[in-house]
C-alpha cells in the first residue's frame, strides 16, 4: 500500500517538475511548491478595513498604514475585493472602469504606494476580477444599450421577450426576481444574473475575452500577483435560452425554486479560464476562483486536467458546514485533499455569516474561534483568512429594515438580512468606532469591539489574535505543516478531529476537540512508523502544556486544540 502511494507520488512529482520546467515562474521549492502554496492569504473588504481620511469609508491609504500589522500577523498576500470605480450598487461588484481606482478609495498613485509598501514587506496583492458582469454605468454598456446596432451591442446578452412584456425565459436572478431587465429605448431585454445594474457580459464574443484578459495584463504590469475571479460559475448561458427546470418550493425572495441548469457552470467557461491561466502563467500569477461547487467532481473541473486551469479554486463547500462536526469536517477535508489539486480552505468571507457566529455556542466562542483556526491553518493547502477573523470579530446584523445597506437584505427582509453584518469595520482599538474612523462609519461596529480589537488582544496572551499569530508563525517555520501529507487519524471518533501532517520522517499531530465535553484520546502511530517516536508540544490551548502524550492518551478540555511535533 505504502509503496504504491510513494511510487505514484514520485511519478506525479516528476510530471510536475517537468511541467514546471516549461513554466515561466522558477520559484518552486524542493517539493515543487510555488509561492502561493506557502502563502497565507487575507481578504480585505476595502470599505471596512481602515479609514485614512475620516469619511467613514475605508481606503487604500488606510490599508497601507496597516501593512505592518498584517506582516506581524503572518500574512503573505492580501486579496482586495473590488476598489475600482463603481456606482456601489453591489458595493464595488458593479465595476464601471476596470483599470482605475474609485476616488472614495484613493488614486492609482495610492495603489502604487500600497503595492510598493507591500513589496518591501513581502506582502503580495491580489485583485478581484469581476468577469461575469460590469456596471450598467460602464462605457461598454452605455454604448451597448444606446442602439441595436451599436458597436458594443454584442458585448452583453440582449434578447427579445418571449411575448410582449414577458422576459425571454424563466431564469431567475441570484439576487431575486427575473434575470432579465427590459430596456425601453431599444425594446429588448438584457440578461443579468445579479442586480439590474450588473448586466452580464457576453463571453461568446471574443472581444469581451480580449478586453478582460487585457485588464489582467494591465494590473500584472502594475505589480499585482494574481486575481480572485468573481462568480465564474455564471460566465456562460445556453444560447437557446432553454427554460430551467422548476423545483418545488419558493425562495427567500419569493421566486419559484429552480435548478440553474442552463445558466450556470456551462462547460464553455473552462476554456475561458484555461486561456486566462496562460496569461497568468506568463506573469507568474495565481488565479483564485469563487467556485460554488456542489461536489468534488465539479471542483476537480476547475483545477483542470494537469493543473491547467485555476491553481486555487476555493472549496466553498467547506463554508456550508454550519456546525462543529468532526465527521463532517473529516469527510470534507478528505474530499478536498484527494481532489488532485492544491486545496484552498476558507471559513468565511464577505458573503457569508462570520465563522465566529456560525460555529460559536454563545458561551465559549473564543475557544471555538481558536479551534477553527487550529483546523484550517494546519491543513495541507492554502488558507484564505477573512479580515477580523483573527480577532474573533462577530456579525453585526441590522436590526431594522431601514438600516440595511445591502440591496438583497432590503429585498429579502427579514428572512434574508443581507451581508452588512459580516462587512462591518475592522476593530483596531476600544475607542469610538473601534478606531476605524473618526466619523460615523458606513456600517456600525458590534458592541463586542470593546474587548475584541487589535490593541486589547495584543496585550492578552490568551486572545484569539495571539493564538493566530503563534499558529501562523508555526505554519511558516514548520516543514511538516508547509509540505506534509494529510493523514486522517482515529477516523471513527465522533467528537475529536485528529490528523498528521507527515513530511519525510517528521510529522505534526493535530488534535481538535469539536465538542463542549472533555475527551480522552490516544493514538497508535505504529502504522506511520512512529511507534517509539518523540512527541513535543508545539501549540495548545490546554492549560497545562503536556510535554508529551503519555501512552494512556491525552485529555482534552472542551474545544481544546493540541498540536505537537512527532519525530522518530
Ligand atoms: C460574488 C461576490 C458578491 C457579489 C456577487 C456579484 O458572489 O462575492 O459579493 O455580490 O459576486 O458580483
Ligand atoms: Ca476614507
Amino acid at each position: 500500500m505504502r509503496k504504491k502511494s510513494t511510487l505514484s507520488s514520485l511519478l506525479i512529482g516528476l510530471c510536475f517538475l517537468s511541467l514546471c520546467a516549461h513554466a515561466e515562474s522558477k520559484s518552486a521549492d524542493a517539493e515543487g511548491h510555488e509561492w502561493w502554496q506557502h502563502a497565507v492569504f487575507y481578504e480585505i473588504y476595502p470599505r471596512s478595513f481602515a479609514d485614512s481620511n475620516n469619511d467613514g469609508i475605508g481606503d487604500l491609504k488606510g490599508i497601507t498604514s496597516k501593512l505592518d500589522y498584517l506582516k506581524e500577523l503572518g500574512v503573505d498576500a492580501i486579496w482586495l475585493t473590488p476598489c475600482y470605480p463603481s456606482p456601489q450598487v453591489d458595493f464595488g461588484y458593479d465595476v464601471s472602469d476596470y483599470v482605475n481606482i474609485d476616488p472614495m478609495y484613493g488614486t492609482l498613485a495610492d495603489f502604487d504606494d500600497m503595492a510598493s509598501a507591500g513589496k518591501q514587506r513581502g506582502i503580495r496583492i491580489i485583485m478581484d476580477l469581476v468577469m461575469n458582469h460590469s456596471s450598467d454605468q460602464h462605457k461598454w454598456f452605455l454604448d451597448s444599450r444606446s442602439s441595436r446596432t451599436s458597436a458594443y451591442r454584442d458585448w452583453y446578452v440582449w434578447r427579445d421577450g418571449k411575448v410582449p412584456n414577458q422576459p425571454p425565459n424563466n431564469w431567475i436572478s441570484i439576487f431575486g426576481g427575473p434575470a432579465w431587465t427590459f430596456d425601453p429605448q431599444t425594446g429588448q431585454w438584457y440578461y443579468r444574473i445579479f442586480y439590474s445594474a450588473q448586466p452580464d457580459l457576453n463571453w461568446r464574443n471574443p472581444k469581451v475575452e480580449k478586453a478582460m484578459f487585457d485588464v489582467t495584463r494591465w494590473w500584472y504590469q502594475r505589480g499585482v500577483s494574481g486575481f480572485r475571479l468573481d462568480a465564474v460559475d455564471t460566465l456562460f448561458e445556453d444560447p437557446k435560452l432553454t427554460d430551467n427546470p422548476v423545483l418545488p418550493g419558493i425562495s427567500k425572495y419569493g421566486d419559484p425554486n429552480m435548478e440553474s441548469k442552463y445558466n450556470t457552470k456551462l462547460p464553455e467557461l473552462h476554456g475561458v479560464l484555461q486561456r486566462l491561466r496562460k496569461v497568468a502563467d506568463e506573469n507568474g500569477a495565481v488565479l483564485i476562483g469563487e467556485t460554488w461547487t456542489r461536489n468534488i467532481d465539479e471542483l476537480k473541473l476547475y483545477y483542470g486536467g494537469h493543473g491547467k486551469e485555476l491553481q486555487m479554486p476555493m472549496d466553498l463547500m467547506f463554508t456550508t458546514v454550519n456546525k462543529l462536526s468532526a465527521p463532517e469536517f473529516r469527510r470534507q477535508i478528505a474530499a478536498a485533499d484527494g481532489a488532485g489539486g492544491w486545496p484552498v480552505y476558507v471559513i468565511s468571507n464577505h458573503d457569508i455569516v462570520r465563522s465566529y457566529n456560525r460555529y460559536g455556542d454563545g458561551e465559549r466562542n473564543d475557544a471555538i474561534a481558536k479551534l477553527m483556526a487550529g483546523m484550517y491553518l494546519t491543513l495541507r493547502g492554502t488558507p484564505i483568512m477573512y479580515y477580523g477573523e483573527e480577532l474573533g470579530m462577530e456579525n453585526n446584523d441590522p436590526k431594522r429594515k431601514e438600516d440595511v445597506k445591502d440591496p438583497i437584505g432590503k429585498l429579502g427582509w427579514p428572512e434574508e438580512k443581507g451581508r452588512d453584518g459580516e462587512r462591518t469595520p475592522m476593530q483596531w482599538d476600544s475607542s469610538a468606532n473601534a478606531g476605524f474612523s473618526q466619523s460615523t462609519p458606513w456600517l456600525p461596529v458590534p458592541p463586542s469591539f470593546k474587548t475584541h480589537n487589535v490593541e486589547a488582544e495584543l496585550k492578552d496572551p490568551d486572545s484569539v489574535l495571539q493564538f493566530y499569530k503563534h499558529l501562523l508563525a508555526l505554519r511558516h517555520e514548520n516543514s511538516s505543516l508547509r509540505e506534509g501529507r494529510y493523514i486522517a487519524l482515529n477516523e471513527d471518533q465522533p467528537d475529536v478531529l485528529s490528523y498528521l501532517r507527515r513530511y519525510k520522517d517528521q510529522a505534526v499531530l493535530v488534535v481538535l476537540n469539536m465538542s463542549g465535553r472533555e475527551q480522552k484520546v490516544s493514538f497508535d502511530l505504529s502504522k506511520q512508523g512512529f511507534s517509539s517516536g518523540k512527541i513535543a508540544t508545539l501549540l495548545t490551548t490546554l492549560a497545562a502544556h503536556p510535554g508529551e502524550v503519555p501512552p494512556s492518551g491525552l485529555t482534552l478540555g472542551p474545544f481544546a486544540v493540541y498540536i505537537a511535533q512527532i519525530s522518530k
